[in-house]
């Protein structure tokens, strides 16, 4: 895939790995837009890079995917690479019944997952008129081993990383390229509450978007970077003894 020339739509842009991956691709001569739904960051973004295009959006709704895609088909309708990187976790305990479900308005299922589905959808059919295109889904290294704290937030990157399997084999007669980047923990505000804990065995957002610019660039569909290079190929028999350990650290 050429790495230069495209037109990019980064959800949940404004900030870490999104914002890198939007300010690698600027550097490289594409033209990015950006969505999100704080106007704030969103402004913040655009100071920090000039270039970039911002759409304030919710992809959790219906109506803001749709106006979403009528926006970018108006007025970016060269755009030809969808980076479905939106996402959010929460920590769930279901010894709690209904509590923790309930914390906030925010649902991982519709964020994380059913909306990468839907922004896909729409975009599928324009994009297999472009000569070269791409559906690029950021999951985790947690979708191969969870974390039992994080339950629902694991189980959307494992069905995220089952449809982007799926997805690429549909399409593999398209113009359409399939790409799904798995990332270790990285330093962002995803980790805002527990910063310190992890600052040992994170990686900046700038080595998560330059290594996938690498592997972009040599068709590699899959994307483990750090240590979800491991975790992406735990087996039948060491993935009780490694998500025992991984659990434990916790
Ligand atoms: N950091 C890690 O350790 C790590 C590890 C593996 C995978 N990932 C994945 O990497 C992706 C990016 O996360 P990050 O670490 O860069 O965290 P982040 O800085 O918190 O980025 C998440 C972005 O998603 C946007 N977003 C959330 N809900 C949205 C919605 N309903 N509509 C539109 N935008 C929405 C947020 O903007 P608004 O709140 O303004 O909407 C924010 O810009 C996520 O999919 C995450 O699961 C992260």
């Amino acid at each position: 895939m050429k790495i230069e020339g495209n037109t990019v739509l980064i959800t949940g842009g404004a900030t870490g790995i999104g914002f890198a991956l939007a300010k690698a691709f600027v550097e490289n001569g594409n033209e990015v837009i950006i969505c999100g739904r704080r106007k704030d960051k969103l402004k913040e973004a655009k100071n920090n890079l000039p270039k970039l295009n911002t759409i304030e959006c919710d992809i959790s709704k219906e109506y803001s995917r749709e106006m979403l895609y009528k926006e970018i088909t108006s007025n970016f309708n060269d755009t030809n690479i969808l980076i479905n990187n939106a996402g959010i976790h929460k920590i769930i305990d279901f010894k709690k019944g209904m509590v923790d479900l309930f914390t906030s308005s925010e649902d991982e299922i519709d964020i994380n997952l059913k909306a990468p589905i839907y922004l896909a959808s729409y975009f599928i059919p324009n994009f297999m008129n472009k000569n070269e295109s791409a559906i690029i889904n950021v999951s985790s290294g947690l979708a191969f081993v969870p974390l039992a704290s994080m339950p629902i937030y694991c189980a959307t990157k494992a069905a995220l990383h089952s449809w982007s399997v799926s997805l690429r084999y549909q399409l593999k007669d398209t113009s359409i390229k399939i790409f799904e980047v798995m990332p270790p923990i990285v330093d962002t505000d995803f980790h805002k509450e527990d910063r310190d804990k992890i600052k040992n065995r994170s990686l900046p957002p700038t080595a998560v978007a330059e290594e996938t610019l690498k592997a972009l660039e040599k068709d590699e569909y899959e994307i483990p970077i750090g240590v979800a290079k491991s975790l992406r190929f735990v087996n039948t028999d060491n993935f009780e003894q490694i998500f025992q350990e991984r659990n434990k650290q916790q």
